[in-house]
């Protein structure tokens, strides 16, 4: 407790008025600035003083003018990758971007051709569905399974939606959000093979890897068998997600086959200078080479607090269903037995006064869920349980179930 609250003094800090999207931009997506926010995926701690101990070196030096990527990034990164996951990586594979939202867009781009189809397994982080639409292609959804409240890949319906709609890529999240899946290595081998069979690409949206919470071990489809599909894919992973850097835009493009490396590299030739920042760069390394004790303690954070809002929800409200959270600090909530869909955000906005996203931006298919961000200190996970269980003793009397 004492080192958690140590942790907690050197690390949390208070983000209002910092330009924050999640603070600072509630008014904009919620129309109110007084909800607690807890939504889009970044966390309210620092990075580790490893980060910034670097970034502050890098400013001193004082000159912002063309910078190289350095072998000590690929070093710290390829290190990282080994020793904790035992990934195969090669330094040519290698690409940088701003982000991988991104890299999203432009492989969709590079991996398909207008009208074609693209498969996601829902409900899924939104921006797939943007990525692929913005692109004129047609995604093609493919509900997990959802029995018993567990989240599994549905392989026949995914068998048979790839072969009756001709699919030509897949865009797969792993580990999952918003469901929180950490995909075995049997599952990735039965759904890499079906898409091997049916000549679908894939493209592995792995920015999560390190946010692992349970006991199953992360998995790259980079590995599984391996390596025999890594012609048939490409991974898209970050530092940013792991250790709070999203805005200084470095994510990685891993494209194993060297004639999909050429068609990238003629793409992105015409983009404005895709390939990410240099301080994003130099946070990155630092963050790969000493950030795994203070990521140790992000995951403890996490685990307490998803303990802690799971047991006093469920204990309360017995038909709140919660996904297991084996991998990302995002929590998948079930109010479906209490709260109408329809009156979803009138409650939880006018009721709890929380900013969530909502279920329905994920999937048509999930209105009745929210998913709440966990990375933050547990004093402000209690207030919004309990303004959640305010809300919900109100919902009885005022009929929103
Ligand atoms: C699955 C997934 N991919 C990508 C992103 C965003 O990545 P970036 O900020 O690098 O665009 C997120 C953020 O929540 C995510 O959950």
């Amino acid at each position: 407790m004492a080192k958690k609250n140590k942790f907690l003094a050197e690390f949390r800090v208070n983000r209002k008025n910092t330009n924050s999207v999640k603070w600072d931009n509630l008014k904009e997506q919620y129309g109110d600035d007084q909800l607690l926010p807890l939504w889009v995926a970044d966390m309210d701690f620092k990075s580790p003083k490893a980060v910034t101990d670097a970034l502050v070196a890098r400013v001193q030096h004082g000159v912002f003018g063309y910078s190289t990527i350095p072998d000590s990034y690929y070093d710290a990164f390829f290190e990282w990758q080994q020793t904790r996951y035992g990934i195969e990586m090669h330094k040519e594979w290698m690409r940088f971007g701003t982000g991988v939202v991104n890299s999203l867009y432009q492989l969709v781009d590079l991996m398909t051709e207008p009208g074609d189809n693209v498969l996601v397994q829902t409900p899924v982080y939104y921006p797939f569905y943007s990525a692929i639409e913005d692109n004129q292609r047609r995604v093609i959804r493919t509900p997990l399974k959802h029995e018993n409240n567990q989240y599994e890949m549905d392989f026949e319906a995914l068998e048979r939606d790839i072969k009756e709609n001709h699919v030509k890529l897949l865009i797969q999240c792993s580990p999952h959000n918003p469901v929180g899946r950490v995909w075995t290595e049997s599952e990735l081998t039965q759904l890499l093979e079906l898409c091997r069979e049916n000549h679908v690409m894939v493209i592995s949206d792995e920015i999560h890897q390190d946010l692992i919470v349970g006991n199953k071990p992360f998995i790259s489809a980079l590995s599984i068998d391996d390596g025999r599909y890594r012609d048939n894919m490409v991974v898209v992973n970050a530092p940013s997600k792991t250790f709070n850097l999203a805005a200084l835009q470095n994510s990685h493009i891993i494209i194993p086959n060297s004639q999909l490396r050429a068609k990238y590299d003629k793409l992105v030739k015409h983009l404005n200078k895709p390939e990410g920042s240099l301080m994003g760069r130099v946070a990155g390394e630092a963050a790969y080479r000493s950030g795994a004790i203070w990521l140790d303690e992000i995951l403890s954070i996490v685990r307490t607090n998803y303990l802690e809002v799971s047991h006093q929800l469920v204990s309360k409200f017995p038909e709140i269903k919660i996904s297991e959270l084996e991998g990302t600090y995002l929590m998948w909530i079930d109010l479906s037995a209490y709260v109408r869909a329809d009156r979803m955000k009138e409650f939880m906005q006018k009721e709890c006064g929380l900013a969530v996203d909502y279920g329905q931006w994920f999937s048509e298919e999930t209105p009745g869920f929210i998913r709440m961000n966990l990375a933050t200190d547990l004093g402000t996970v209690q207030i919004a349980v309990d303004q959640l269980l305010k809300g919900l003793k109100g919902a009885k009397l005022n009929h929103l179930n």
